[in-house]
């Protein structure tokens, strides 16, 4: 069967169906899709009936065309693997012994495409750009769909390339000059205030994962384009670039998982930048393989019923070569 190709809003992200097994593996269409990946914003989705037996192989294969995969400590910490691949199993899926796989985060499901839009009261949905806190960040993800549920688990997109586009230059030239201040320790601390149990850094890790500080606008090495980035839940302020932090300030965002108020120079941005111009629902069916980049893209995951539905994904972490290097 012929492909059939189309995009998702605008110009961002791009759906190619009719996939087949072979097709990712073949460098034709792989060529093909890292343009397309790059001309959309970093958004591509591939869908056929035979992607259903994707072997992990063939996925890796796939990712590899979108980025070095990540191997190693940093996806054992997360999660359980597919044996002998550095692809994490998602969901809420159980092992033989029927005990859950993954510790499944709880977010509501979606009501309406009006749910997508972040919310400043509810802090919903979580819309994030993956783990800013590690030194060298990674640039994208690959889902791939195992099982789903009729209904729930989207997996939500925002273009944060074109939402800095067309922001006025004024916002342009305040944003600029500012980073993000990205900490793991604050990350878990705040994650355990609301989920008690949720293990907080020794000093020993703390002292080894100091803050990462990235830029609130970042250029993309690939199309040169300019993107906001820098928000998750490890951002703790945000700040001139290369400003002093005391320490005083560090442990109140560290120890005490409070966030400083100059996060609001980006978390007020979220309900603009995650309104219908700039963001895809995407329905997940199984077969389906997800690429997407977080230099130039947020996302968020969206709940489903979790008693009633079985839901598995397969997840892989994409580096950039230098960072693949630094981590080996
Ligand atoms: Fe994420």
């Amino acid at each position: 069967m012929e492909h059939k190709t189309s995009a998702l809003n605008g110009d961002f992200g791009i759906m190619i169906e009719n996939v087949t097994c072979d097709d990712l593996g073949n460098p034709d269409f792989q060529r093909k899709a890292y343009d397309l990946w790059t001309r959309h914003g970093g958004l591509l989705a591939v869908r056929g009936d035979d992607l259903q037996d994707l072997s992990p192989e063939q996925l890796m294969t796939w990712s590899n065309v979108f980025g070095e995969i990540e191997r190693g400590n940093m996806v054992a910490r997360e999660g359980k693997t597919v044996p002998g691949f550095p692809i994490l199993r998602i969901g809420n899926i159980k092992d033989e012994a029927g005990k859950p796989l993954a510790q499944l985060a709880t977010v509501p499901q979606l009501k309406s495409d009006a749910d997508v839009q972040y919310n400043p009261e509810t802090r919903r949905p979580v819309w994030h750009t993956d783990s800013t806190f590690r030194k060298h960040p990674p640039i994208g993800s690959v889902f791939h769909c195992k099982q789903a549920p009729p209904e729930g688990a989207e997996t939500l997109f925002a273009d944060t390339r074109s939402a800095f586009a067309r922001l006025e230059d004024e916002a342009k030239k305040k944003l600029e000059p500012l980073e993000a201040v990205c900490s793991l320790a604050h990350h878990d601390k705040k994650i355990s205030r609301y989920s008690p149990g949720y293990p907080i850094l020794t000093p020993e890790q703390r002292a080894a994962n100091p803050p990462n500080r990235v830029p609130v606008v970042l250029k993309h090495p690939v199309s040169g384009q300019h993107a906001l980035y820098g928000l998750n839940s490890s951002t703790c302020a945000v700040l001139p670039k290369g400003q002093d932090i005391s320490d005083t300030q560090l442990d109140l965002w560290d120890l005490e998982g409070i966030e400083d108020d100059s996060v609001l120079i980006l978390r007020d941005l979220l309900p603009y930048v995650t309104g219908p111009d700039f963001t895809v629902r995407w329905h997940w069916q199984p077969g389906d393989v997800v690429a997407w980049d977080n230099r130039c893209t947020m996302h968020a995951g969206t709940g489903f019923e979790y008693e009633k539905y079985t839901r598995e994904m397969w997840r892989l972490t994409l580096l950039d070569e230098s960072q693949a290097k630094a981590v080996a």
